[in-house]
């Protein structure tokens, strides 16, 4: 999924996504070439691949997971898996893997990665089927992962903060893609991102057909506003995110208060402080939104709870 400036360790990064984000000489990935798992085995690259007839590529019918890792180790790695099996259950697609096995399969991918950090994806897709939108008559979901060294975010978003616009492409309803399936169709959050992209932003906010908010691109949104932290509901039409979990976690932990509540563009242009979290983009501060700026950025709040998110994450 298209994130924060993200580049792979074959060094492509699309010019746009570089101008996006301003990758640093500094921050280049190594070139160490990106480890597969195909279906319960380690392949090289090239031979990770699927046919033109799966329906993961025709249609977009699948499900996936981002997941990073830290010092050899998967971040939360079962709350990963719980959300790929729920995603699964909920458009009928039958993994042929037990959790178990593809916890192994992670943690064999991660042993032969490149670097001891990095971030990986897995995808199970409906399979091959006949050209025709029906599932029925695709019996062999695939699976794969693939692990990599990314940096997101270049030292500028992450020091300066990021510019985000709100998209004119709105989030699709839980009444046509529940927010929680995390699919393989991210059509609407690509063009929502090449809006943010045309007006040379980092980042584009999706709002639901309600106009309130739901979420970024490829990341979950939070505000401050005199001291509490907000952010929307799932319901509202955002992913259940990993990392917006992991931090409504520390907030508690640190007494911060803080509430899942809509939120209206307006709350965004008043906020005193706004952050994006992600598998992918970490924590994110937010500079700009539509041109206004975000007063407090990198914010006290931010600083807090970025701080302890680190501290977990290399613990
Ligand atoms: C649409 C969307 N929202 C939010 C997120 C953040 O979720 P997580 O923290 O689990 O990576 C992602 C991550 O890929 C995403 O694609």
């Amino acid at each position: 999924m298209v994130e924060l400036g993200m580049a792979n360790s074959s060094g492509a990064l699309s010019a746009t996504a570089m101008s996006a984000a301003e990758i640093s000489t500094s921050e280049m990935p190594t070139r160490a070439a990106p480890v597969c798992w195909l279906n319960g085995k380690l392949v090289a690259p090239e031979q990770a691949t699927v046919s033109v007839f799966d329906h993961g590529l025709l249609y977009g019918d699948g499900v996936f997971e981002g997941i990073r890792f830290y010092n050899g180790k998967p971040f939360r790695l079962q709350a990963h898996l719980e959300r790929l099996l729920l995603s699964a259950r909920a458009i009928a697609l039958e993994i042929p893997y037990s959790i178990e096995a593809l916890t192994q399969a992670v943690l064999n991918t991660i042993a032969a990665a490149p670097s001891a950090n990095g971030y990986m994806r897995l995808v199970v897709t409906r399979g091959v089927g006949p050209l025709g939108i029906d599932p029925s008559r695709c019996h062999a979901p695939q699976v794969f992962i693939i692990a990599d060294a990314l940096h997101m975010v270049s030292e500028r978003v992450r020091t300066q903060g990021a510019k985000v616009i709100i998209a004119a492409t709105r989030r699709l309803g839980a009444d046509g893609l529940d927010p929680r399936i995390k699919s393989l169709n991210y059509l609407n959050h690509i063009l929502a991102r090449m809006e943010a992209t045309h007006a040379g932003a980092d980042e584009a906010i999706l709002l639901n057909s309600a106009g309130r908010i739901a979420e970024g691109s490829a990341d979950n949104i939070f505000i401050v506003k005199k001291g509490e932290l907000l952010t929307p509901p799932v319901i509202e039409g955002a992913l259940d995110g990993i990392t917006r979990q992991v931090v409504l976690e520390i907030a508690e932990k640190l007494q911060i208060k803080f509430r899942e509540v809509p939120l209206a563009p307006y709350d965004l242009f008043t906020a005193d402080e706004c952050f994006l979290t992600g598998t992918g983009a970490e924590l994110i501060p937010v500079g700009y939104a539509d041109g206004r700026a975000i007063p407090h950025c990198p914010g006290p709040v931010y600083h807090r709870l970025a701080a302890a998110f680190k501290e977990i994450v290399s613990s």
